[in-house]
């Protein structure tokens, strides 16, 4: 038994030695694009994960650690050789978990709840390879002094994030970064007049923000338009909207019973359950070049899904039907959006303050504008295997 467990412990520390070999080669090779060491566990009860990536300073090879806390992020460089030992030195203590992104390809470091260790490959996308320039990550989109922010009580009289809206100022600003890659791979770039609907806008953060940074494009032609089931908070966004110009404005209305309007970019942030395929559906069909979507309480599927005998205890449990139907309802989506001619990704994003669902669904469209064939046949297969009989955004793209 002690042997098992040797054999098992040097196992896991030639796993962990792999990996920190691997960084250390690909920083050599200058294809380390990022480290993420996630998980932590320890004194610091509020980090949340740690990027580290390589930097030259003054001509040095350095790691910048960016540790990223709920309401703060704090910086630090070490020399390379320096930074590369407290990897390997935290990696299993500190960290439960490390991502490595390349230039081509992943590599997975975990720890499970017994201590066990896997390390994994993945194909990932090709990445560029890194900039080497210090604090590229530090910078913010959105400009802390602008008015705004200070009305709708984000910020202080100093341009200081209020401790309840920290957290809201970092999404907000991550908001801008995936919105910002958007309107450089998609056609907005060229536009001088964009046209955008951001449904669910609430107290309007990211409706102002998108303005904003359209307007800093120079695109002062910009039309946002927030809409919002509460005419309170309508009233409110429209009082202060006035002083930045006739380009922004808001309005009542929800997702149900909109007719599709030309837009070029479609935002619906934690539309509830089928209410995201209402407004997918008023993207493609108002000819958005970029349609993104935080989907929320995936409940249509759920009832629907069956599985073939020996894969029917992954639905036993309910939150694995859940998570199973999300999963589906939202591939599904990527499919359509795909067969529509829209380049899709899927991926990690800040949480809502009124909910921990975290994922974003961001389509660009192709400049080709032809969908991709094999999605519909990978849709329709999906479709039998799971028993679905229907779907909204199918059958509203059907109509
Ligand atoms: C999470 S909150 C606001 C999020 C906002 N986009 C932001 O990030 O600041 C979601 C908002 O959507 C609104 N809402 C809910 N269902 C809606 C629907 N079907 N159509 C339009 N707005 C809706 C709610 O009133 C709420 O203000």
């Amino acid at each position: 038994m002690a042997d098992l467990q040797e054999i098992g412990a040097a196992r896991e520390a030639q796993r962990l030695a792999r990996f920190v070999e691997a960084f250390g080669a690909a920083l050599e090779a200058g294809t380390a694009v990022k480290l993420v060491l996630a998980k932590p566990q320890g004194a610091e009860a509020d980090l949340e994960k740690v990027l580290v990536r390589p930097v030259t300073i003054r001509g040095e090879a350095h790691l910048a650690f960016v540790f990223h806390h709920t309401t703060k992020d704090v910086t630090r460089n070490l020399p390379r050789a320096k930074g590369l030992a407290e990897v390997a030195e935290g990696l299993g203590k500190t960290y439960r978990a490390a991502h490595l992104l390349l230039v081509e390809g992943e590599l997975h470091l975990e720890w499970n709840r017994k201590g066990e260790c896997t390390l994994r490959r993945g194909k990932g996308q090709g990445r560029e390879a890194p900039s080497l320039e210090p604090n590229r990550e530090k910078q913010r989109l959105l400009d802390p002094s602008r008015p705004w922010l200070r009305a709708l009580g984000l910020m202080d009289a100093r341009g200081v994030a209020l401790p309840t809206m920290a957290h809201k100022w970092k999404q907000v600003n991550r908001f801008l970064e995936v919105f910002g890659g958007a309107v450089e791979r998609s056609g907005l770039g060229a536009m001088e007049a964009p046209r955008v609907l951001d449904f669910g806008a609430g107290k309007g953060y990211l409706t102002f923000a998108v303005y904003d940074y359209l307007k800093g494009l120079g695109k002062t032609q910009a039309k946002v338009v927030g809409v919002e089931l509460r005419p309170a908070l309508v009233e409110l966004c429209n009082r202060e909207a006035a002083r930045l110009g006739a380009g922004l404005s808001f309005r009542v209305g929800g997702l149900e019973g909109q007719a599709p309007e030309a837009v070029d970019v479609l935002i619906a942030l934690h539309a509830c359950d089928t209410a995201t395929d209402l407004a997918i559906n008023l993207g493609i069909r108002g000819g958005a070049q970029v349609i993104l979507c935080s989907p929320c309480c995936h409940k249509e599927l759920r009832p629907q899904l069956q599985l073939p005998p020996v894969l029917e205890p992954l639905l036993r449990h309910g939150i694995h039907a859940a998570q199973q139907a999300e999963m589906l309802t939202d591939t599904m989506r990527a499919l359509l959006l795909e067969a529509h001619g829209y380049e899709v990704q899927v991926f990690e994003f800040i949480s809502l303050e009124h909910t921990d669902k975290n994922k974003m669904i961001l389509a660009t469209k192709h400049p080709s504008g032809t969908g991709r064939r094999a999605a519909a046949a990978e849709l329709a297969a999906l479709k039998e295997f799971f028993g679905i009989r229907r779907q909204t955004l199918e059958e509203l793209l059907a109509k």
